[in-house]
C-alpha cells in the first residue's frame, strides 16, 4: 500500500505523525522521530503564559503562574523550530497551547516565520468556577483561531478535547473560521491522588489502548460532515491501531506514548505493520482505506449511535445473563 497522504493541504510520505511530546524538545529528538519514518512532527506546546509571561514581566506576580521552564521559553521554541524543519524533510508544525485570543498569539506568525508548515491550537481550558453557558467556552477556541488566522497564512489545526455538548457544531463552526484540521483529542490533566499522603499529584499517564475508542468514534462521525483534516490521537500501541483510525476516517494519526514506551525507532515498526495490513486488505493507497468504517452521509448519526449502544447493550445482556 502506497503510505502518502495529504494533511492540512501538506503533502505528507505517510499518516504516522509524532503528537506532541518531550520526545521532541531539541533539533536532535525531531530528527531521530524522522530518521525512524513519522511523516510529520509536531512540536512539544509552547504555552500562552509563558508568551505572555515574556511580554509582561510582571505576568507571574499577577498570575498563578510558576513557569516550569523559566523565562525565555519563547525564544527558544522560535530557535527549535527553526533548526528542526532545517534539518528534516518533513513538516514540523508548532503547537500553541492556549485558551483566548489576545496580544500573545501574535506569535503564531513568528513561528511562521520561523519555519513551522503548520500551527497546531491546543484549546485546553477546565473552566471549574465559570458559571455559564457552553457556548462561551466555544467562542473562546473560536476567538482563538481567529486570532491566529489573522497572523499566519501556514495552515492551522485545532487539538479539541471530547467535553463539549455539541461537537459537530462546533467542528463546522472551527472550519467555518478557517480550520485546515482538528486533532481528536487532548488529554486533560487528571493528577493523581495519593490517599496515603493525601496529596494530588500532578501526572501524565501514558495511554492505553482503550483511550482510542472515544476519538475514532468521533471521527466516523465528523468524517463526512466538515470538509477539513481530521487527525486522531489516543491509544496507538500497534498498527492495527493506526489502521483503525484511518478505517474511522483519519487522515493522520498522531502517537505520543507509543514512542515514550518503546523508543523512537517504533515508528518503523508501526509504518511497516501499516504497509503489510494495506497489502492483506488490497488497499493500494491510504485514501482507498481512508473512512471506509465512517458514519455515511444522510444516516443520522443520533440514530446510528444510539442503535449502536442499544446492540451493545443486548450482547452484554446475552453474555452475562448467567452471572
Ligand atoms: C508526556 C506527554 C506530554 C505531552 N505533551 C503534550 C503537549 O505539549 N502538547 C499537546 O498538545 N499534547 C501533549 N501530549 C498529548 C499527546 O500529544 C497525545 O495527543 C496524547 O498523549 C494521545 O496520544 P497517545 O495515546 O499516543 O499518547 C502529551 C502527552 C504525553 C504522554
Amino acid at each position: 500500500m502506497d503510505l502518502t497522504t495529504t494533511y492540512l493541504g501538506l503533502s505528507l510520505r505517510n499518516p504516522l505523525v509524532a503528537a506532541p511530546s518531550p520526545l521532541q524538545q531539541t533539533p536532535g529528538g525531531v530528527l531521530t522521530l524522522v530518521d525512524a519514518g513519522v511523516g510529520a512532527v509536531v512540536l512539544h506546546s509552547l504555552f500562552e503564559e509563558q508568551v505572555r509571561r515574556d511580554l509582561d514581566p510582571d505576568f507571574e506576580r499577577d498570575h498563578w503562574f510558576s513557569n516550569p521552564a523559566g523565562p525565555g521559553a519563547p525564544d527558544r521554541y522560535l530557535d527549535l523550530i527553526e533548526q528542526a524543519a532545517s534539518s528534516v524533510d518533513v513538516p514540523v508544525i508548532a503547537s500553541l497551547n492556549g485558551t483566548g485570543s489576545g496580544e500573545w498569539t501574535a506569535f503564531a506568525g513568528r513561528a511562521q516565520d520561523a519555519g513551522a508548515a503548520a500551527v497546531e491550537l491546543n484549546f485546553y481550558v477546565v473552566p471549574g468556577q465559570f458559571r455559564g453557558h457552553g457556548e462561551a467556552v466555544e467562542d473562546a477556541v473560536l476567538d482563538l483561531l481567529s486570532a491566529v488566522r489573522d497572523v499566519v497564512t501556514v495552515p492551522v489545526a485545532v487539538k479539541l478535547p471530547p467535553y463539549f455538548s455539541s461537537l459537530n457544531d462546533l467542528a463546522v463552526r472551527l472550519v467555518e473560521k478557517g480550520a485546515d484540521g482538528l486533532v481528536l483529542f487532548n488529554r486533560f490533566l487528571q493528577p493523581h491522588i495519593d490517599v496515603g499522603e493525601r496529596t494530588v499529584q500532578p501526572e501524565i499517564e501514558l495511554s492505553s489502548r482503550s483511550d482510542a475508542r472515544l476519538p475514532q468514534t468521533w471521527i466516523a462521525v465528523l468524517r463526512e460532515q466538515v470538509e477539513c483534516s481530521l487527525a486522531g490521537t489516543g491509544g496507538v500501541e500497534t498498527a492495527d491501531d493506526v489502521a483503525a483510525y484511518l478505517l474511522a476516517g483519519a487522515d493522520v494519526v498522531q502517537c505520543a506514548s507509543v514512542f515514550l514506551r518503546h523508543g523512537r525507532d517504533h515508528a518503523r515498526v508501526l509504518l511497516d505493520g501499516l504497509e503489510a495490513w494495506g497489502d492483506a486488505q488490497g488497499f493500494a493507497s491510504v485514501a482507498d482505506a481512508r473512512g471506509l468504517l465512517a458514519v455515511p452521509w444522510r444516516v443520522p448519526s443520533e440514530d446510528y449511535q444510539r442503535d449502536g449502544y442499544v446492540s451493545a447493550l443486548q450482547i452484554a445482556r446475552r453474555t452475562y445473563w448467567w452471572k
